[in-house]
């Protein structure tokens, strides 16, 4: 189950570079990136409309890309625009464009209506050049559905057992303690407070940590965490704090669905730059990668079992309604699609 009408992370901005066509699947719709000479990126179906080469395997020519198989050539809106040793080019010579922009450095696509690409939708992820910030990136690839990784991240109590020695080190709280989880328009925001965390790797010592984040349509996942003095916690009855913290963790991930079966991973970690050396985001980062490989180890095992037998019924505890609202939210955006158009009502005589 995926939602077409919405933005859906194709790539690092940098990997898609001056000349280069790169090869992507998004919701199982293949799918050719390139730029135009200023920049641009543009993104077409993986199909030439003539004999169905992969455009991927074409070439840039300036604002332009040119079918290596036969040579159609075709502008950035998706019109062929030459057809060697032909000089009429009918109308239906045309590949498909999908809207897509580069924001926070993700390049992002939109799957559905072009008519609705708002690019107001695309969620609010930091830039990995932004000065304000010491960020490091990476990806990774899974064999398995997009939603079970959805799953993962909007129920962080996994941390304590998935990641006993990693990310949830020393921190038992996070399956004790159920987050405050609030509905936004296209996604939740999970929000709790655990107090008296024991840091050894940044910065020694004990602290309250406020654990934030957004989980938006289809599945980009903004983390903040944010260290307070120990006390901060109950002084504020465990209340959002208002105060700057002494220490501010940003987490930036984006699952995309490549197939029914495959997803792409992109995360990125870090701090404020005030906050955090380069080297210390080198080690945090060996952590988070650490973890991930522990996640994928559990989701794509999980999603064997899921497969041989579909029609088993899974156990909910508490710690499921983050993953339940989110799943009921793209439901709800799912059927919407899938309604049919109003009847167009009758003129007036
Ligand atoms: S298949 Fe593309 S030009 Fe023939
Ligand atoms: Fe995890």
């Amino acid at each position: 189950m995926w939602v077409r009408n919405a933005w859906y992370v194709a790539a690092w901005t940098h990997e898609l570079g001056a000349g280069q066509v790169v090869a992507r699947s998004i919701i199982n719709e293949p799918l050719a990136l390139y730029r135009t000479q200023d920049g641009t990126p543009v993104v077409f179906e993986d199909r030439c409309c003539h004999r169905f080469a992969p455009l991927s395997m074409g070439r840039v020519e300036q604002d332009d890309l040119r079918c290596m198989y036969h040579g159609l050539k075709f502008a950035p809106d998706g019109r062929c625009v030459e057809i060697p040793g032909q000089k009429l080019i009918p109308h239906s010579a045309c590949v498909r464009r999908f809207p897509a922009l580069e924001r926070g450095s993700w390049l992002w696509v939109w799957m559905g209506e072009p008519a609705q690409a708002d690019p107001a939708l695309v969620p609010p992820s930091i830039a990995l050049d932004d000065p304000g910030y010491c960020l490091k990136a990476g990806q990774l690839d899974y064999a398995a559905d997009y939603q079970l990784i959805d799953d993962n991240l909007l129920d962080l109590s996994h941390l304590s057992y998935a990641h006993e020695k990693t990310l949830g080190l020393g921190a038992p709280q996070w399956a004790d303690e159920r987050p405050r989880i609030i509905g936004l328009e296209r996604g939740v925001r999970v929000q709790r407070w655990l107090q008296n965390q024991v840091r050894g790797y940044l910065r020694n010592g004990t602290f309250d940590m406020w654990s934030t984040y957004d989980f938006l349509v289809p599945g980009i996942f903004l983390l903040r965490t944010a260290w307070y003095p120990v006390g901060t916690a109950e002084r504020l009855q465990l209340k959002p704090p208002a105060d700057p913290p002494l220490f501010l963790r940003c987490d930036e991930q984006a699952v995309t669905p490549t197939t029914a079966r495959t997803s792409r991973y992109f995360y990125a970690t870090g701090a404020r730059s005030n906050d955090i050396t380069p080297p210390q985001v080198d080690k945090m980062f060996a952590v988070v990668e650490a973890a991930f490989r522990e996640d994928k180890a559990i989701i794509e095992a999980q999603q064997l079992v899921l497969d041989r037998d579909p029609q088993r019924r899974m156990l909910p505890t508490s710690f499921d309604a983050g993953p339940t609202q989110f799943r009921r939210i793209l439901e709800g955006l799912v059927a919407r699609e899938m309604a049919p158009a109003p009847p167009v009502a009758a003129q007036a005589e």
